[in-house]
């Protein structure tokens, strides 16, 4: 069978992510190649070849440059910080490596252009980390909107509630650098919502932003991992150049109306992303944190039987599960990344288009910008 031989770039939050789910779809899903864990980047060479041990990578190199430059190399995975997402696309693109990048795509949706037309003219498969698109419930509410259960949608209200930041002590991670970042709450989750917004109901028409950061100075720190940081100098403090909250009103395409909502300020919320969508013949409703349920209530039921019906997306029909366990043995975060990966090799074995692939990332950047421009201008901004 051919092998796909994988060059991932970072090895923390995401590059644990990624790494585990290159194993876990060489063991669990028929896809059309395996994938090979050829090397893995990092720039400190210690660090790097202990994860490359423990993951379980060939080899490691110290610079994404070299890495690109493998001839036995076939996709490049771009798990570092948003400010080297449109260096390494065009150098991987120019070098005809298919690349998978997380989200958000780029910095701003210019970047993001690029890099989707640079992907485009070198007519290699791409890919961006939206992983929640991947989720058996989510692909179920999809599909039940896609046979009509739901009929015309009005609404759709999303939150993306984390409080990892609440505390005024915690220090100055690069997730709150707009340098480093791009933006905060924004480009960091809800950009998800975005994507799941665009997956489900279509395009965004305009927007209406708000935007605060709570905690303007914190202190400065040596090391960050993730969401962690450790050697906190509490003496010295920087300036937090990023939103800490992002809300926003918008009108879709389709007329339908959102509402969006993403903080890093909502005590005692830690992963809490969660949606409803109303429609003329029913409504949805999803919730991270029990990710295997759907909640469908159905107008047409008879009235003295209507309610919210809570679905176990664990059966064979439903997307991705039967690869798994017996139905109601439930699956976790971790699928999700299994599962984007599973289709990213499919694109790359049959030459079939990714999704969601640049151009969705590039679209979502375009709706991440003008919530930071309404919010900056007080104004409706049209995408
Ligand atoms: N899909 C999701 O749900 C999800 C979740 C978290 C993060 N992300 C995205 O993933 C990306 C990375 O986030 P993270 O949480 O994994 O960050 P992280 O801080 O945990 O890891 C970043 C990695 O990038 C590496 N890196 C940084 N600069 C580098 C360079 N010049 N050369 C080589 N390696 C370099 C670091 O060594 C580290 O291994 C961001 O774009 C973020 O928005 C997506």
């Amino acid at each position: 069978m051919q092998v796909l031989n994988a060059g991932l770039i970072g090895y923390k939050f995401m590059g644990r992510a990624h790494s585990n789910a290159f194993r876990q779809v060489n063991h669990f899903f028929d896809s059309k190649a395996k994938i090979g864990l050829k090397s893995i980047c990092g720039r400190d060479g210690e660090a790097v070849s202990k994860a490359a041990l423990k993951f379980g990578f060939e080899s490691y190199d110290t610079d994404w440059k070299t890495l690109i430059k493998r001839d036995d190399i076939d996709f490049v995975d771009i798990t570092a910080p948003g400010n080297m997402h449109r260096e390494i696309a065009l150098m991987a693109a120019a070098k005809k490596k298919h690349i998978f990048c997380e989200k958000p795509l780029a910095m701003n949706a210019r970047e993001a252009k690029e890099m989707w037309i640079a992907a485009e003219a070198a007519g290699i498969r791409h890919q961006v980390g939206f992983n929640y698109r991947f989720v058996p419930a989510i692909r179920l509410a999809k599909r039940l909107i896609d046979e009509g259960k739901i009929g015309t949608i009005y609404h759709f209200r999303a939150l993306y509630l984390q409080d990892w930041i609440v505390d005024p002590a915690f220090p100055l991670v690069w997730r709150l650098d707009k340098k480093i970042a791009g933006s905060g709450a924004n480009g960091d989750i809800n950009a998800h919502l975005i994507d799941l917004a665009r997956y489900l109901l279509g395009d965004i028409e305009r927007v209406s932003g708000l935007q605060k950061t709570f905690i303007k100075k914190r202190p400065m720190v040596d090391m960050m991992d993730g969401l962690r940081a450790t050697g906190v100098d509490s003496s010295t403090y920087g300036d937090v150049t990023v939103d800490d909250a992002s809300l926003f009103l918008a009108e879709f395409k389709s007329g339908a109306l959102g509402s969006f909502e993403a903080t890093r300020f909502a005590s005692g919320r830690k992963n809490g992303m969660s949606f409803e969508i109303n429609g003329s013949n029913g409504s949805i409703r999803f919730e991270f944190e029990r990710m295997n349920e759907l909640l469908y209530y159905n107008n047409e039921d008879p009235s003295y039987q209507r309610g919210f019906k809570l679905i176990s997306a664990t059966e064979p029909e439903h997307d991705y599960a039967g690869n798994w366990w017996p139905p109601g043995h439930i699956i976790g975060y971790e699928h999700t990344f299994v599962h984007e990966m599973f289709e990213f090799v499919q694109a790359m074995a049959d030459g079939s288009n990714a999704s969601p692939d640049f151009k969705d990332g590039y679209e979502c950047c375009r709706i991440l910008d003008a919530v930071d421009k309404s919010a900056a201008e007080r104004e409706w901004v049209n995408v």
